[in-house]
């Protein structure tokens, strides 16, 4: 779905002309649409059919309350990966039995923050977590809910960067007779509760393959926990579904769903998916004001700062007019203010465009203003909702003094 289009040639997102936003809320802004959002959640939640399951949203691609709580109503639980992403769950009012706690690096306060407020499971990453997670659960006397996050050993495709399941990549644990001993060993414990198993291969997925794959590994482990009279009460195969950021077609939700509810036929325990970027990317954009023209580069307000994705992996993000213009098309670099050869939006964009137009840079809602800083001492952008014709600031843009509030000058 998208719900961004041109309505008498000014680009709108659902009934909002994203030109006044400018004039309203000034550049550069995320611009989300609740609807998108909404319907995307909806994708998940309402694509399975018979196989008991939760989706939980993968926090980390797009964090900011207003949205966590419209994931929240359509029926998701969330992926979480720090104490900070706790905190943001709990404050939208987020069943903890909902909760899923990722991550390789998890603290000590953080693992005493998760069981206090009784989440439905830690996806422990190493054995030493897993020791780690059960000297805390026994010193405050409070089982502790785990799954064993198993690394696969199986190429998602994608970029290197965000593949996560091969054998040298630092998620999960890859050794399977280890995943078994430690199951083994938490089965055994006081206050350990062995609950499931995790896998997640990587991000930006674009066949199924990959899934079917870590599905078949996953269900092999479980069946031979059985023997040990372990029984899992979910199977978690992780998010990582691509969308289509060029010209790629990635299998819909639909499709993932469909092909793995097959697959769980005549299991026993919950499917559990942790979608992140084909809930949030095509929600939200980057709207940005063109500066200066100089040769071939468009030096707009946005930079790195603010949407790092193509700056950190090259990564390709359509950007067009917001007043649809096609007479004068030429190939632009555009780049932002920040001093860096590496600060680009987008490479050989094809716009009709002058000084002081706007521009929006497409599919950012995933991992982008959750990757904002405030390199070059630059405010971080608003983000903004829009729900029909309404907009709605999410998140006030940052000011001057923002950027020194928590600083202070030694001796004064
Ligand atoms: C453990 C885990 N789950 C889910 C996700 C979400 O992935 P995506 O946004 O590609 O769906 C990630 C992303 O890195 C992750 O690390």
């Amino acid at each position: 779905m998208n719900t961004f289009k041109y309505i008498d040639g000014s680009l709108h997102c659902e009934g909002v002309d994203l030109s006044v936003l400018e004039e309203k809320h000034g550049t550069p802004s995320y611009v989300y649409s609740k609807k998108t959002i909404e319907e995307n959640a909806k994708a998940y939640v309402n694509s399975f059919t018979n196989t008991r399951n939760l989706a939980c949203f993968a926090v980390k691609s797009l964090s900011n309350l207003s949205i966590l709580k419209i994931i929240k109503d359509a029926g998701c639980g969330f992926d979480i990966v720090s104490g900070g992403e706790l905190h943001r769950v709990l404050s939208i009012g987020a069943e903890p039995k909902k909760i899923i706690f990722s991550g390789v690096g998890k603290t000590k306060n953080e693992i005493q923050q998760g069981i206090n407020s009784g989440i439905l499971s830690f996806n422990v990453e190493s054995e030493s977590e897993l020791y780690r997670i059960e000297k805390i659960a026994d010193d405050i006397e409070s089982p502790a809910p785990i799954s064993i996050r198993i690394n696969p050993d199986i190429d998602s495709g994608g970029h290197d960067y965000i593949t996560t399941g091969r054998k040298g990549d630092k998620f999960g644990i890859s050794d399977t007779r280890k995943v078994i001993d430690l199951c083994k060993y938490a089965h055994q414990s006081k206050n350990l509760k062995i609950v499931g198993l995790a896998c997640h291969i990587g991000s930006q997925i674009l066949d199924l393959d990959g899934f079917m794959k870590s599905a078949d590994k996953i269900f092999e482990l479980a069946d031979e926990l059985e023997n040990f009279d372990i029984s899992l009460e979910f199977l978690d195969l992780g998010g990582g579904l691509g969308i289509s950021y060029e010209n790629e077609v990635p299998p819909s939700p639909l499709d993932l769903i469909s092909c793995l509810e097959d697959k769980f036929k005549n299991r026993k325990e919950r499917l559990i998916l942790e979608p992140g970027r084909s809930i949030s990317a095509n929600a939200g954009v980057l709207l940005t004001k063109v500066e200066y023209i100089k040769d071939n580069f468009l030096i707009v307000d946005a930079a790195m700062n603010d949407l790092l994705r193509p700056s950190l992996y090259k990564a390709h993000h359509d950007v067009c007019n917001v007043k649809d213009k096609k007479d004068n098309l030429k190939k632009w670099n555009v780049v932002g203010p920040v001093c860096e050869s590496s600060d680009f939006l987008a490479k050989n964009a094809s716009l009709d465009v002058h000084e002081d137009d706007l521009i929006v840079v497409k599919n950012a809602g995933a991992y982008g203003f959750v990757m904002a800083s405030n390199y070059n001492s630059r405010p971080k952008a608003c983000e903004i909702l829009i729900d029909g014709d309404q907009s709605k600031i999410i998140r006030q843009r940052e000011t001057l003094d923002d950027l020194l509030e928590k600083e202070k000058i030694e001796n004064d």
